[in-house]
């Protein structure tokens, strides 16, 4: 598959962008939820832009030999998620839409604790089939840039980061 080489630069600029978009669209949120670990870092970033709180969920798709499970699984989830999230506004944010299961699976277990909305913003976006579906209830969904089927190669999976900049 061809890969796609992306900075810690270039990330923050379109995470700058992405900020103004969801301000500018009016979607004034409550929290953050980060999809771990690819979330975590865009949230991250995000968060110097908008300053909201990060809540962290973790799902798994992928066993620890990366085969992959008949459906995602919750690892990790938010304390306390009926008081926290019921009538709240939440942005969901992930580094990238792939095949959309384990966000629309994500945003499954959200919806069941009744927010108020729900957004999505995704890095990357990969214009291909999806297994995932995004639920009619949610009217917003913002990605930073749109690929096709390649292999997005992040700054924070790199061994070297110098040596990952050269080839980005
Ligand atoms: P989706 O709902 O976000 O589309 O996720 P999907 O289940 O299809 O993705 C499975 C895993 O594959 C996710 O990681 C996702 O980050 C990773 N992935 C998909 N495409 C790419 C890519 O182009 N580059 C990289 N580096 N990763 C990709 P995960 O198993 O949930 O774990 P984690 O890596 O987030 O910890
Ligand atoms: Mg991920």
């Amino acid at each position: 598959m061809e890969k796609y080489y992306i900075s810690y630069n270039k990330i923050h600029n379109i995470i700058k962008s992405l900020s103004e978009q969801i301000t500018e669209s009016g979607f004034d949120f409550d929290y953050m939820v980060a999809i771990g670990t690819g979330g975590f870092i865009p949230a991250r970033m995000m968060k110097t832009f908008i300053n909201k709180p990060i809540l962290t969920v973790g799902i798994a798709y992928y066993d620890l030999n990366d085969n992959i499970m008949d459906k995602p699984n919750i690892i990790q989830w938010i304390d306390d998620a009926d008081k926290k999230l019921e009538g709240k506004k939440i942005l969901l944010v992930d580094e990238v839409d792939d095949s959309r299961a384990t966000i629309g699976y994500c945003l499954e277990k959200l919806l069941n604790h009744k927010p108020k909305e729900i957004a999505v913003v995704v890095v990357h976006n990969k214009e291909k089939e999806k297994r995932g579906l995004i639920p009619d209830e949610i009217k917003k969904y913002f990605a930073g840039e749109t690929l096709g089927d390649q292999w997005v190669c992040y700054p924070w999976d790199a061994d070297d980061a110098y040596e990952h900049d050269k080839k980005c």
